[in-house]
């Protein structure tokens, strides 16, 4: 694996490739990597002759500075799994080299509703700091295919649509969510877990099963009552939201038509750790 610092560095050794009709194939992380950043290695792999990973942890998305302080770094270990995993390239980029300019961090999006619910009205500013770090990426990296996945189910519709904004042509692969044997989705917070609240934060998964298998047209709004009930009876201190939303638009729904197709999603406190999750309902 080869890695670089230097954005200019980077563009010069994919040029070539890409010149040649090589398909790059991207996937941006904040590092403390884990088997779900590994599997989009894997998907890229397979469809991709250039795999890159880029590893930078954005100050600009984070609205809630502790969380940014806390954010694990793994970088050792990081390297030794993209390596294990077979990426071709990593970019490990500083501050300055995403942000040469102050006037790069003041840009401002327009991402309309989707920007207005869930994470985007919990944590404002949120999705315009993940905008401004994956244009400048993309800029850099300049590739084919771009890997997400789908625990940040929001995030990948944000995505989608500056892509729209950027004009480019970019295809978006969202795969589906890595969990542990217990359900928990696999994310880097968890770290930040002890045993007893690893246990516990699969209740999330629990519920969506549940919601899931009991799921009809009469009892939804019913049902995500009883689920934040789960939650709070098992270790969960808040819940920020816990909601149906229409799976294209984002829309919340309350009354549920038994056809729009349907995505839960979740964000709740555990301690001082924000989880969130999301599964789809229909097909
Ligand atoms: O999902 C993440 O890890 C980050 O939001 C991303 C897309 C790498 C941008 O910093």
């Amino acid at each position: 694996m080869v890695i670089f610092k230097i954005a200019s560095d980077l563009h010069h050794y994919l040029q070539p490739l890409r010149i040649k009709d090589k398909q790059i194939g991207f996937v941006p992380t904040m590092g403390a990597l884990h088997k779900g950043h590994i599997s989009l290695i894997e998907q890229c792999k397979l469809k991709n002759t250039i795999t890159v990973c880029s590893i930078f942890v954005n100050p600009t998305q984070f609205n809630d500075v502790k969380d940014f302080d806390k954010y694990p770094i793994t970088i050792e270990q990081d390297i030794l799994l993209l390596e294990e995993a077979g990426c071709d390239v990593l970019f490990l980029p500083s501050y300055q080299e995403v942000y040469p300019q102050p006037s790069d961090t003041e840009k401002k999006y327009d991402l309309g509703f989707v920007e207005t619910v869930f994470e985007g009205a919990h944590r404002p500013g949120h999705f315009n700091g993940v905008c401004m770090v994956v244009e400048r990426l993309l800029r850099i990296v300049q590739p084919h295919q771009l890997f997400l996945g789908q625990k940040d189910y929001q995030q990948c519709i944000v995505i989608k649509k500056l892509i729209e904004i950027m004009q480019v042509d970019i295809s978006v692969k969202i795969s589906s969510t890595q969990r542990e044997a217990n359900g928990l989705a696999m994310s880097s917070r968890n770290r930040r877990l002890n045993e007893i609240q690893l246990a516990q934060a699969a209740t999330i998964y629990q519920s969506f099963i549940y919601i899931k298998d009991n799921l009809t047209q009469q009892n939804a709004i019913h049902l995500i009552e009883q689920a934040k009930l789960i939650l709070l009876n098992n270790g969960f201190d808040r819940i920020d939201y816990f909601s149906f939303a229409n799976a294209k638009t984002l829309e919340p729904i309350e009354f549920w038509d038994g056809e729009t197709p349907l995505v839960a999603l979740v964000a709740a406190f555990m301690g001082e750790v924000r989880l969130i999750d999301n599964m789809l309902l229909t097909n």
